[in-house]
């Protein structure tokens, strides 16, 4: 029998080829914006999603999305993973009934699910944000479901505004007599300066104040000493609030921020390097996409200040036509930027963008690439 003698390099090469063959588009890098393919073929559909690492496994939670409309006819789909390439569905962790006036009656609502894991009780907790089915996007409302699984089947629990009855922690005396004068039918035209001010000063928090405060676009931080914080826009979209959760991670413990009041923030996604933490935003303007804004805070509390926008290259001012939903921080301290990028005459087409986080002057950026490895 007589051997061929390849020189090394073509060695490598012919190797590589017949892997790719044999692993399909297990090889390839991450491709921001491009179909993303699971493990049986299907562009995955997880949209306006977050990951949670458990045991050397990560977990992809988001939207089921269907062909013509954005509403929840399915639920929380659930995808898992060892190399955050390729990703296994995992079934649907939450689904939604077909009972009439059930919270998930299909056809709600059910957007930017998040998960994460408390120690304590050894419990996965789901937050998502909840619309009403034929109510618009008028509830405003968080969702909590729990589960003994990370990949579920989730049980749901209950849907609620935030922290009835209660005032934003930096709501001291001399800000309770602002409040005080503040009446919201002297205020039937926004963006008007007076009307702005009146706004940053809690003109809807008093409204809302009996209810529970607004609750839509969200995520949740687990923090390094094992507090864990839901973020959400709140007021109309107008303001971000932080609420922090009680011990089990199922409700809001009373004790809330307001970050950017009036600034109309929407998908954010918190993270922190270091001892500072840094939120992305976006704008507001539905499914369409704008400029990315950024804040950082010495303490979760804040004070927040704002930055301009981490991304670079192109399509950066529109934040590369995504929309924020999360950040997820690898074990080694590395970060990825992941956004959606909304496609609302064919839902089920809407595409990710995962990009990594780099640090400049100390400041994070996003830098466009078409392909990327971990
Ligand atoms: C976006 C929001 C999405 C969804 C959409 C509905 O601004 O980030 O999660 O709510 O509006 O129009």
């Amino acid at each position: 029998m007589k051997y061929i003698h390849l020189p090394m390099n073509v060695t490598k090469v012919l190797l590589l080829v017949a892997l790719t063959a044999l692993t399909g588009q297990a090889l390839a890098g991450i491709r921001p914006g491009e179909i993303w393919p699971d493990t049986k073929g299907q562009h995955i559909n997880a949209h306006g999603g977050g990951i949670l690492r458990y045991k050397g496994t990560y977990y992809w939670f988001g939207e089921h999305k269907s062909e013509h409309t954005s509403n929840a006819l399915v639920g929380i789909n659930c995808y898992s993973s060892k190399d955050l390439r390729r990703w296994t569905p995992r079934g649907v962790a939450l689904g939604v009934t077909d009972e009439r006036g059930h919270d998930l009656e299909r056809g709600c609502v059910m957007e930017r699910p998040k998960v994460i894991y408390n120690e304590r009780t050894r419990k996965f907790v789901m937050y998502f944000h909840l619309e009403l089915k034929g109510h618009g996007y008028d509830a405003a409302r968080y969702a909590v479901a729990v589960s003994n699984k990370p990949e579920g089947p989730y049980e749901y629990l209950y849907s609620s505004r935030s922290c009835p009855g209660i005032l934003p922690l930096e709501f001291g005396p001399e800000e309770q007599v602002a409040l005080d004068s503040l009446n919201i039918d002297d205020y039937k035209e926004w963006w008007t300066p007076q009307w702005r001010r009146a706004v940053a000063q809690g003109l809807i928090v008093k409204r809302d104040l009996q209810g529970g405060q607004m609750s839509r676009d969200m995520t949740l931080y687990v923090d390094t000493d094992g507090r864990a914080y839901h973020i959400f826009s709140s007021e109309e979209n107008l303001t971000l609030h932080i609420a922090e959760l009680t011990e089990d991670y199922l409700h809001h413990s009373g004790r809330y921020t307001r970050l950017s009041p009036v600034g109309h923030n929407e998908a954010p996604a918190l993270f922190r390097h270091g001892d500072t933490y840094w939120m992305i935003t976006s704008g507001c303007t539905g499914w369409a996409p704008n400029e990315a804004r950024m804040f950082s805070a010495p303490s979760i509390w804040g004070p927040w200040t704002q930055h301009p926008t981490p991304c670079r290259g192109p399509k950066s001012e529109i934040t590369f036509g995504g929309q924020s939903t999360y950040v997820l921080t690898l074990p080694d301290g590395r970060h990825i930027f992941m956004a959606d990028i909304w496609r609302p005459k064919n839902p089920i087409d809407a595409r990710y963008v995962w990009l990594p986080i780099d640090f400049e002057d100390g400041r994070p950026v996003i830098q466009w690439q078409s392909e990327w490895e971990l």
